[in-house]
């Protein structure tokens, strides 16, 4: 991506100085002179011209009035601590894997806000470089599913190989062991229903799916996509559709280019996720947050980790 310093407006610019603490890259500087940046390595990042009074700064290119199409947007900032917890709280606690989807389209539209919504995550120096690839319609998730199918259909016949997968075992490749112990009877469950009964355990019936992907070059690929992947989410349940992250397809992609190239993805490109987005079946209509683990937790004060 094309990346360029913000300009400042000196007509509007009072040298008041907000925006240099927040610029991350110190490409902004108060001198006597007053405000004045220099180019080299911006980000891109937009915080000052997020946070100047006077609309003084710009950074070409940076899309800040692009509305969403289908759900109302205020692109006002909500300071810390000036928002409903808990609202957001039970967003994040509500949303579950949908496997019940209606068989109903999803509009290019909405599909097109999930991904606006995917991309106000986080991302590695603000690099963006994610990539979102649209399956539209049911005959395009089951089409991509299939191909899906008939690569785990190879890999359980080739685990059936004892002296393929321990003779790989001994050199220092588990992966195939592993897979035979922990998946292969599931796998070979899931291609058996979905041949004889049409049922589809892989992409459980959504109308719709999008892969996130990373270009060439991004600097924290698969964290930026996992990042756009769970804003996705949270969006979707909010607009009242459904979503289930399919790690079966990112695994038969990370397996096979093919599968890649199927997607249209240029060279080099990697996809991280893989969404399958659909309307909730009557099925999934859920009473209450089922609970979560508590994860471990650890302090460390200064004089442990100096200590160690
Ligand atoms: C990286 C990742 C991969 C997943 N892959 C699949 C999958 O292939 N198929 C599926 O049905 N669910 C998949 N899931 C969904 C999990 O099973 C689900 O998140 C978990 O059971 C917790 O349920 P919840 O999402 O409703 O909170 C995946 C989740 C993650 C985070």
């Amino acid at each position: 991506m094309e990346r360029m310093a913000p300009t400042v407006d000196r007509g509007r610019c009072n040298d008041c100085g907000r925006c240099v603490p927040v610029c991350p890259a110190g490409v902004l500087r108060m001198t006597p002179e007053g405000l004045r940046t220099v180019s080299a390595g911006c980000l891109a990042c937009g915080h000052c011209v997020a946070v100047c009074p006077r609309e003084a700064l710009a950074i070409p290119g940076l899309d800040f009035a692009r509305e969403f199409e289908t759900v109302p947007m205020n692109p006002r900032w909500v300071p810390h601590g000036k928002t409903d917890p808990d609202t957001v709280l039970a967003l994040m606690a509500s949303r579950r894997s949908c496997r019940n989807f209606l068989d109903r389209p999803v509009s290019g539209a909405v599909i097109r806000d999930l991904i606006r919504a995917a991309t106000l995550a986080p991302s590695g120096t603000n690099s963006q470089g994610w990539t979102f690839t649209v399956l539209p319609d049911r005959a395009a998730v089951l089409a991509f599913g299939q191909r899906c199918l008939a690569f785990f259909e190879r890999l359980v016949r080739l685990s059936d190989q004892v002296w393929i997968r321990e003779g790989l075992r001994l050199l220092g490749r588990p992966e195939l062991a592993d897979f035979h112990r922990d998946y292969a009877a599931t796998v070979r469950e899931g291609i058996d229903r979905f041949r004889r009964q049409g049922e589809d355990l892989l992409f459980w019936g959504a109308p719709a799916a999008i892969a996130i992907g990373s270009l060439p070059g991004a600097t924290t690929p698969r964290e930026d996509a996992l990042l756009a992947a769970q804003n996705l989410l949270l969006a979707a349940h909010a607009v009242g559709l459904g979503t289930c992250l399919i790690g079966f397809a990112v695994e038969a992609l990370r397996h096979d280019r093919s599968l890649v190239r199927a997607l249209g993805c240029r060279d080099g490109e990697r996809i991280h996720a893989v969404i399958a987005v659909g309307w909730p079946g009557p099925a999934e209509r859920y009473r209450r947050f089922p609970g979560r683990f508590r994860p471990p937790i650890r302090t460390r004060r200064a004089r442990d980790v100096t200590a160690s």
